[in-house]
């Protein structure tokens, strides 16, 4: 797959606002009308031109809205473009990410060919400009995203955005706008990079597909790469993992990426991902209704992909192994059938009785090979549950964790990277729900704690090492008609590999 960049060129600069000789210069505004520190020095040099525009209600501040200027008297700028910022007692995270955003658009919309955007000079509380600058080079490519390589002809604005400067407000902090800058950039890259997995159709992104993916990014940022193909996997006795995708006439892929960026003994961090990529359910077929969505079920995967190319491109000083099993969940005359008995790598025995919950089939197998690389911690990001959709909905990616210290680096990093998590339970309570009269455990445990009995089936495949799970199933795409990849969590993994650098 060709990863289309954006073709966008990123840098910072601090200055006077009213002194950027710039085809736009982005400034703020509050609601009601008050302006952002920019735009009052816009104000002072244009002798009040903007209060005058403001007083005559053209803009009132409200988030969302904008207003384009032209020939502001002493503005060495050709054009001004206000933003409107909301209130300022609710201008927090989501809002900042949304004026950006909003400005962004607004700029390939009227043309503009090269910008000067202060918004990114705006205070948030606790946050410093590298999050700042991160933030805004991560929605602006979130803003620009498209996904057109399947459409027969791609569209092209007329004179796209070709540059955007990011001003930091003193000179001093330039240095820090530079690590947020290279953060942002790396960050967003990986997260394209996982969109365009995610919205590939399953009949072109295949386990074979996601394979060559891997093979390729190994390519480029020199990771070891391996791609463990069905005699392999039967080799190591992954009977569970192998079993959901029998019903297939695409071949399974069990895929392994290998970054040494740390020291030769430091024990590695090991990402697995959930690689279903077409979920239909298998004999305990799904209703049609959203079947359509079901080729966002690798998103675990490609989430794995995406942070490997961020961990590439920021060379990052540790090591880190990503699992991706991959296969495909269909109905065939030899799929699994609920009551089908599979024994596990791991030696314990599941009764399958519904063939749909086949996300932890896979995951299992990929936990227990996880033991060989005597892990400081694992982490899998799995499409799980439709119970944690209904539980946590979009918002926040539901965290499940063997080992507290491992939970709250998670939350932190996730907090960090604005790609959120709520920690669930994953009590001992809940296990009893797995119970299987004819094998070890079954592998589905009623409706009730849906998302949390399926943490407790994988926790019994997790003993030997401090695990983390992650049920991203409302926060990896959107569905319905505007359906498309979110590239969640890439920033949180990044996050997470980057603080462990720093120990
Ligand atoms: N991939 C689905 C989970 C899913 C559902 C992800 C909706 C995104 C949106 C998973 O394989 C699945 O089918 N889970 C079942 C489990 C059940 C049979 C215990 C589910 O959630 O219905
Ligand atoms: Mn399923
Ligand atoms: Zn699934």
């Amino acid at each position: 797959m060709e990863n289309r960049e954006i073709d966008l060129e990123f840098s910072i600069k601090s200055g006077a606002p009213e002194k950027q000789r710039t085809a736009c210069v982005v400034v703020g505004v509050f609601e009601s009308r008050k302006l952002s520190a920019p735009a009052v020095d816009i104000d002072r040099a244009s002798d009040g031109y903007l209060s005058e525009i403001l007083r005559g209600g053209d803009m009132d501040g409200k988030a969302g809205s904008t207003l384009l200027l032209h020939r502001v008297p002493n503005i060495l700028a050709d054009r001004v473009l206000l933003v409107g910022l909301g209130k300022e007692r609710d201008f927090h995270e989501k809002a900042y990410r949304d004026a950006i955003a909003c400005a962004i658009r607004t700029l390939r919309d009227t043309g503009s060919m090269e910008a000067t955007i202060t918004l990114s000079e705006l205070p948030l509380k606790k946050r410093d400009v590298a999050w700042n600058v991160e933030k805004a080079v991560i929605a602006a490519h979130e803003a620009l995203y498209r996904f057109d390589r399947m459409k027969s002809k791609a569209s092209e604005p007329r004179r796209p955005l070709k540059r955007v400067i990011f001003a930091v407000s003193r000179r001093g902090e330039l240095k820090f706008g530079d690590v947020g800058l290279a953060r942002g950039l790396a960050i967003a890259h990986g997260i394209a990079h996982a969109k365009d997995l995610g919205n590939m159709p399953s009949n072109v992104c295949t386990p074979e597909y996601l394979a060559a993916e891997a093979r390729k990014l190994a390519k480029t940022y020199r990771f070891g790469c391996e791609v463990l193909d069905q005699a392999a996997c039967e080799k190591l006795g992954m009977g569970s993992f192998l079993s959901v995708g029998k019903g297939s006439d695409k071949p399974p892929r069990f895929i392994v990426l290998k970054h040494e960026g740390g020291s030769k003994g430091q024990k590695p961090v090991v990402l697995v991902g959930k690689a279903i990529t077409f979920d239909s359910g298998g004999i305990s077929l799904k209703p049609p209704g959203e079947m359509d969505e079901m080729n966002y079920d690798m998103s675990g995967g490609g989430a794995v992909l995406g942070a490997f190319r961020a961990i590439g491109e920021l060379g990052l000083e540790l090591n880190v192994v990503g699992l991706i099993p991959s296969c495909e969940n269909m109905p065939d005359a030899s799929a699994n059938k609920p009551g089908d008995i599979v024994t596990s790598m791991s030696g314990q025995t599941i009764e399958i009785l519904n063939t749909d919950a086949e996300g932890r089939l896979i995951l299992c197998d990929a936990l227990t090979y996880a033991e060989r690389f005597e892990p400081d911690a694992v982490v899998d990001l799995a499409t799980l549950t439709g119970a944690c959709v209904i539980a946590l909905g979009a918002h926040p990616s539901a965290l499940y964790a063997n080992h507290d210290p491992l939970a709250r680096e998670i939350e932190h990093a996730a907090d960090e990277a604005w790609d959120r998590v709520w920690r669930m339970p994953l009590w001992d309570d809940y296990q009893d729900q797995l119970k299987s009269s004819l094998a070890d455990m079954a592998n589905i445990g009623g409706r009730p704690g849906g998302s949390i009995t399926a943490a407790c089936f994988l926790s019994r495949f997790a003993k030997k090492y401090h695990w983390a799970h992650l049920d991203i199933a409302g926060t990896a795409y959107k569905g319905g008609r505007d359906k498309g990849s979110t590239g969640r969590p890439v920033s949180l993994l990044v996050h997470f590999l980057l603080n462990r650098t720093e120990k």
